[in-house]
This record gives C-alpha cells, sequence and structure tokens, in this order.
C-alpha cells in the first residue's frame, strides 16, 4: 500500500479508502470487523462514512471499531441527509441540509455516535439549493476552530460549486476544502470533463466512490438471470435506475471479457482503472463480506500501465469535453 499526501494538507492517506455504508445494514456488527480488520491488515488508514449509513449505525460501529487506536486513522463523515433521530426528519427547514441549524445538530450527534472527540474530515454530503454557501461554509470555518473537524470535504459538488465554495473560503479567510468525493467508474465517468481536471489544477483530494459501479463491474450481472442475481441492482431501486440501461450490461460483459482474457480479476482491475486516474487519490471500497472485499483490496497489486488503462479506458465512452473547440491546438 502506497501513502500520498493528501492534496494541500498535511496527511498522508492510503491509496484505497474503506466505505462504509453497508456497515449495519448489509453487514452485521461481526461481518464488520472483519472487513475493517481486513482493510486495516492491508494497510488502509482512512474510512469514509455518513451520517445517513444505516440511519446512523455505521457511524456506531465504525466508532466501536477505531476506539483503541483513533489517533492512527483519519476518520470522515458526511452531513445533509436526515437522519431518524432528529425531531421532524425532513419536514422542518432545519432538520436537513447544509443550514447552520442543521450542521451544528449533525456534527455534534455523528461526535457522539462515533465515540471521539473530531473528525478528519467532515463533507457536505450534496449541494444544498436551499441555503447559501456562505453560511455553511462559515459554520464549517467555526467547526474547525473549535477543533471538532480538521478538514472540509465536498461530495457531489459540480465543479462550478466547488470553485465558489473556493472563491467564499479564500474571501473570508476561511479553512480551506481539502477534498471532494464524486462518482467515478468506468461506467460513470461524468468527472472526467470538469471535476477530476479541476481537482489536478487545485492540487485538491480526491475520494472517489463507487468504483465498482454498484456491483455491476463485478460481471455477475453479466447472465441471462441477471434479475436473479444476489446483489444491490436487485434490492436498490436507486442502483436499478442509475445502472439500467441496455448499453451499461454491453460495457459491462466487454470489460469482464476483457479482464478474463488478461488474467485479470474484474472486481481489481475496475477498481485499478479509477485508482490510476492522476486526480484520484483514493478510491473508497465497500461491500456486504469481508470475502466480497478481498478482490477490492488486491486492486493495489495491479501494475497499470498508460496503455492497459487507456484500452480498458476505450471500452466505454469519455463523456464530452467541458467545452467545445479542444481540437485547436494553442500552442
Ligand atoms: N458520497 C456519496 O454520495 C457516496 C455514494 C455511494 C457510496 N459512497 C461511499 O463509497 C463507498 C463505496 O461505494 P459503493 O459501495 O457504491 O462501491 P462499489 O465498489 O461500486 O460497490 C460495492 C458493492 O459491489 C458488490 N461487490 C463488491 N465486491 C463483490 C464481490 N467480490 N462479489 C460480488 N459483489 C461484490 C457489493 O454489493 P452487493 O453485494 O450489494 O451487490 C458491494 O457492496 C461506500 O461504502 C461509501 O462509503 C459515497
Amino acid at each position: 500500500m502506497k501513502y500520498n499526501r493528501l492534496g494541500n494538507t498535511g496527511i498522508k492517506v492510503s491509496q484505497l479508502c474503506l466505505g462504509t455504508m453497508t456497515f449495519g445494514a448489509e453487514a452485521d456488527e461481526k461481518e464488520c470487523s472483519k472487513i475493517y480488520a481486513a482493510a486495516k491488515d492491508k494497510g488502509i488508514n482512512i474510512f469514509d462514512c455518513a451520517n445517513l449509513y444505516a440511519g446512523g449505525n455505521s457511524e456506531k460501529i465504525l466508532g466501536k471499531l477505531i476506539k483503541s487506536h483513533r489517533e492512527e486513522v483519519v476518520l470522515t463523515t458526511k452531513a445533509y441527509f436526515p437522519v431518524d433521530s432528529y425531531a421532524g426528519g425532513g419536514a422542518i427547514s432545519w432538520g436537513r441540509g447544509l443550514n447552520r441549524t442543521h450542521l451544528i445538530r449533525a456534527l455534534d450527534d455523528s461526535l457522539k455516535r462515533l465515540n471521539t472527540d473530531y473528525i478528519d474530515i467532515y463533507y457536505m454530503h450534496r449541494f444544498d439549493d436551499d441555503c447559501s454557501l456562505e453560511e455553511s461554509l462559515s459554520t464549517l470555518n467555526d467547526f474547525v476552530h473549535q477543533g471538532k473537524i480538521n478538514y472540509i470535504g465536498l461530495s457531489n459538488f459540480a465543479a462550478w460549486q466547488y470553485m465558489k465554495a473556493v472563491g467564499i473560503t479564500k474571501m473570508h479567510n476561511y479553512a480551506p476544502i481539502a477534498c471532494i468525493q464524486p462518482m467515478y467508474n468506468l461506467l460513470k465517468r461524468q468527472c472526467e470533463s470538469e471535476i477530476l481536471p479541476m481537482a489536478i489544477s487545485e492540487n485538491v483530494g480526491v475520494f472517489s466512490y463507487s468504483p465498482l459501479a454498484g456491483g455491476v463491474l463485478t460481471g455477475k450481472y453479466v447472465t441471462k438471470n441477471k434479475d436473479k442475481v444476489d446483489g444491490r441492482l436487485n434490492e436498490m431501486e436507486m442502483y436499478k435506475v442509475r445502472y439500467g440501461a441496455k448499453h451499461i450490461d454491453n460495457i459491462a460483459e466487454n470489460f469482464v471479457n476483457f479482464a478474463n482474457k488478461n488474467g485479470f480479476d474484474p472486481i481489481s482491475l475496475a477498481i485499478a482503472w479509477t485508482l490510476h486516474h492522476p486526480a484520484i487519490s483514493a478510491p473508497i471500497i465497500g461491500g456486504r463480506s469481508a470475502e466480497q472485499l478481498k478482490a477490492s483490496l488486491n486492486a493495489v497489486d495491479i501494475e497499470m500501465s498508460i496503455e492497459l488503462r487507456e484500452k480498458i479506458s476505450n471500452l466505454s465512452n469519455a463523456p464530452e469535453t467541458a467545452t467545445d473547440r479542444s481540437e485547436e491546438t494553442t500552442s
């Protein structure tokens, strides 16, 4: 496992991050401790969580797992969505989102569930159309100065939203944004057009999620009976919609054939492909069991040449460039 400096921060993170979205949901507490141990043994030092996951249970389980060695791990969590414990939940304006009232409440609840007095990276889980970024960022800046969080992250933000946030932090001398968290895999490549070039230009860290496209790139749905396969696509409507298009089946099948023909486990190869984009700090991997996670952890052992990455990239369409006239040379 390699460790790289995270963007402009002074911390080093492993080249894989363990996601805990399945903790307390598909994985019970006993399985979570096996997943956690496997990740830690492989050298992972950064763990991705959110207050939303399993209605707060993911944070509770992760909090127990890190307790004996809190200082050794980079702990992250997120806020935006309402969690069950709030009276009124999403029905009242401050029961969700990035407004000051909700962020204060959400962070205090996360600290309690994680049983810690600080979060290393605190993410806004998504952009909030109903709240100014000034309000959210001034609140997060207060959290940094109170010692409750060390770094600020943004997840699912468009490039313009990120740059707007950067402008606000610079104008008011607020704590800077350390990292972003977009979706990225061979089937969902939108972030290649604006977000990843921006991240390189700004030297901001990038933790990309869903490197296996929610399980599609494992190849398990490449079968006539895909509706019968055990997995998220048949359990969660959102994922069926996200990855349900016919062209996605074709790309997944071609990718799995390519991996097998060239002697790679498709799971390890799909993750290695995201990992070796120059903007990526670490893909966030995850699974419902330690057994599932094995092949994902092996992604760091694949030597990814520029040629191999290009061959894999050619199996799906790159997104349109962000601006026209990209064929012109400027030199
Ligand atoms: N910021 C955000 O909005 C956001 C959104 C999503 C995720 N995340 C973070 O990113 C992490 C990873 O995301 P993800 O779970 O979508 O990643 P992913 O790598 O795309 O999908 C992981 C899923 O693939 C399936 N899988 C993995 N290995 C397998 C194997 N060996 N055999 C069969 N199936 C296998 C499992 O799902 P099934 O068994 O159910 O098929 C597993 O849960 C999450 O834990 C979370 O921390 C963040």
